[in-house]
């Protein structure tokens, strides 16, 4: 990086004072790293403040969405396994790779694995007090690359802006959650961009997402564009259905997103051995019937921001109301990833990069 990261002292007090409560993605760390793609290559990434991106209304991610995102995590090491060691990164070269696939996708410049980690490395060791030192939060980062060419013709930019925002924050969800079978709109189609994470795909479910919030649901379930007959995603997190010793998630496509938090827990449930994980569609009609005959099943969601979050609630258009009740395997899913990511477990050393 150009510019030398101010790194702070380990055991920095403002993790202390941060509020209890942090919600999410709203309160913004005062540094970021940033660097631009122009005349055809990458410059050096330098670390400096927070403050308004300069652009046009006629930049290409503003008028044509060419945006893509990555959502990734440091936590505050609780297993105190190394004085060196303030936080860690949680499989930083995953997300690296998936922000690569996404810009490809977009017809965005790939910004090199390593430099995306050397990136977030850098910009957590300056930020060392803003990782929170409570078990489950995190200071989430935002890795974000737009085009910034200003011109309206139907093609890609050649000038990018790559930055990292961070922002200490509890996971997205801290209760269960109510789930809406969302059968009008879709999420994603064959051939689209739902396997990447490309800024319009969130975009394009808000409108659902509002008119859902206002009747007590958190997030839509996404099915199938071809035949609205199978599940796919929820906005944020990909699907996970126990039923019984069997642990169900929708193989991967390309209208499904590879979660990171989705292959981990698939891990960890092979390592337990206990379940029988099944990557297969999931007709949501079965499902609900099956939850109707009080059949021993969960559901749950995965994803970065919110770790492993339980549904408590099913509903859908035509008044269905289905309550969820049991919440084991979720809650022992995310104790286990979070003894992982917070360094209190040693049994997935190599998802962790110490900073
Ligand atoms: C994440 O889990 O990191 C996401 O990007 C999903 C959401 C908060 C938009």
């Amino acid at each position: 990086m150009s510019s030398e990261p101010a790194r702070r002292s380990r055991g920095a007090v403002l993790q202390d004072v941060l509020p209890e409560s942090l919600g999410f993605g709203t309160i913004f760390a005062p540094l970021v790293v940033t660097a631009w793609y122009r005349r055809g290559r990458w410059e050096d990434p330098v670390l400096c403040e927070l403050g308004p991106v300069a652009s046009s209304i006629g930049a290409k991610a503003l008028q044509y969405g060419q945006s893509v995102f990555e959502g990734m995590k440091a936590y505050r090491d609780l297993g105190e396994r190394s004085p060196e060691s303030g936080s860690f990164l949680f499989r930083p070269h995953d997300h690296a790779r998936r922000f690569a696939r996404s810009a490809r996708r977009l017809g965005m410049p790939e910004l090199p694995p390593e430099v995306f980690v050397s990136t977030v490395v850098d910009l957590v060791a300056a930020l060392d007090e803003y990782v929170p030192g409570r078990r489950g939060q995190s200071l989430y980062l935002r890795p974000t690359m737009v085009g910034t060419t200003e011109d309206l013709t139907v093609r890609p930019a050649t000038e990018f802006c790559y930055t990292v925002l961070a922002t200490p924050s509890d996971a997205l969800f801290t209760e269960p959650i109510n789930v809406w079978v969302e059968r009008g709109y879709s999420r994603a189609g064959a051939g689209g961009t739902g396997n990447v994470k490309a800024a319009g795909n969130y975009a394009a479910s808000f409108a659902v997402s509002e008119r859902l919030l206002e009747r007590g649901f958190h997030q839509p379930l996404w099915l199938d564009a071809a035949t609205r007959g199978t599940v796919e995603e929820f906005t944020a997190m990909n699907v996970f259905v126990r039923r019984g010793e069997q642990l169900l998630t929708p193989p991967l496509s390309d209208t499904i997103l590879a979660g990171v938090t989705r292959d981990s827990v698939m891990r960890l449930v092979e390592d337990a051995g206990d379940l029988q994980v099944r990557e297969e569609a999931i007709p949501i009609d079965g499902l609900l019937a099956a939850i109707e005959r009080g059949e021993d099943i969960e559901v749950f969601g995965t994803g970065t921001a919110a770790v492993v979050a339980p549904v408590a609630l099913v509903g859908d258009e035509s008044g269905l109301r289905l309550h969820l009740r049991g919440h084991e395997t979720a809650a022992r899913l995310r104790e286990q990833l979070l003894d992982v990511q917070h360094g209190v477990a040693t049994t997935h050393d190599e998802w962790l990069l110490s900073v």
